[in-house]
């Protein structure tokens, strides 16, 4: 049994019963989580690009959990010289295998610092990820605009994507009608909504985008209350 833990914003942690992946833990800044829980100790971290509200409290939970964090080239290698014993860096396209299953790095549209002593660091290319675990796979896009290339990632998980994680908060990543676009064209079974009303500025209904998307596609939509647990079916 595969389980989903959504923390609020784009974090969640996935379980396979033995083993667990925490996704962008964007959790001490996050008035959705309110800090990082002290029982969180995740297999793995993967991470989708530099900016504060995805790297997160990366190296404070890698540092603590000794959690293998995955991330593309310069965010690994920069996690690994801030003390991560274990990082993967890795491009875009790269298939990672694990105990639990696989971790494909694909394409997002956006951008990608590391905000870090007052600097902003070139945080290399910004990414999506398409996950294998417990049987199941699950695409979580990252920050992204709509890109018609999303019918490739779909088209990558065999039979179907069971579950896509999508943002639709608007503002930095695509919003709710673009998101709707992307689940036509990347059709999972389920999709949850993630990255909106954090803050004022990606706010967003989650159930406008379940109406829309349960009315034009074949996909279900699940709202996901942040704190909550989900089974992937
Ligand atoms: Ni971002
Ligand atoms: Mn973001």
């Amino acid at each position: 049994m595969t389980t989903l833990r959504y923390f609020g914003h784009s974090c969640f942690l996935l379980k396979d019963g033995t083993n667990s992946v925490l996704i962008d833990p964007f959790l001490s800044g996050n008035p959705h989580a309110g800090g990082v829980p002290a029982d969180l100790n995740p297999t793995t971290i993967l991470v989708s690009h530099g900016h504060g509200d995805h790297i997160g409290d990366t190296l404070e939970i890698a540092k603590r959990s000794n959690a293998t964090v995955l991330a593309v080239f310069e965010i690994g290698e920069w996690l690994g010289q801030q003390g991560v014993e274990k990082t993967i860096p890795a491009g875009l396209g790269g298939i990672i295998k694990f105990d639990w299953g696989t971790a494909k790095l694909v394409q997002a549209f956006h951008s990608s610092t590391i905000e870090f002593d007052g600097k902003f660091l070139p945080g290399g290319d910004p990414c999506g990820y398409l996950i294998s675990i417990g049987g199941k796979n699950i695409y979580f896009a990252g920050d992204t605009c709509l890109f018609s290339d999303m019918r490739l990632i779909g088209e990558m998980a065999q039979p179907q994507l069971d579950l896509a994680l999508l943002p639709i908060g608007g503002h930095f990543t695509m919003g709710i009608d673009d998101a709707v676009k992307a689940v036509s064209f990347c059709n999972p079974r389920t999709v949850i909504p993630m990255h909106y009303n954090t803050f004022d500025v990606v706010a967003a209904d989650p159930n406008e985008f379940k109406r829309k998307v349960e009315a034009s596609t074949k996909s279900r939509c699940v709202v996901v209350p942040p704190g909550s647990e989900y089974t992937l079916e």
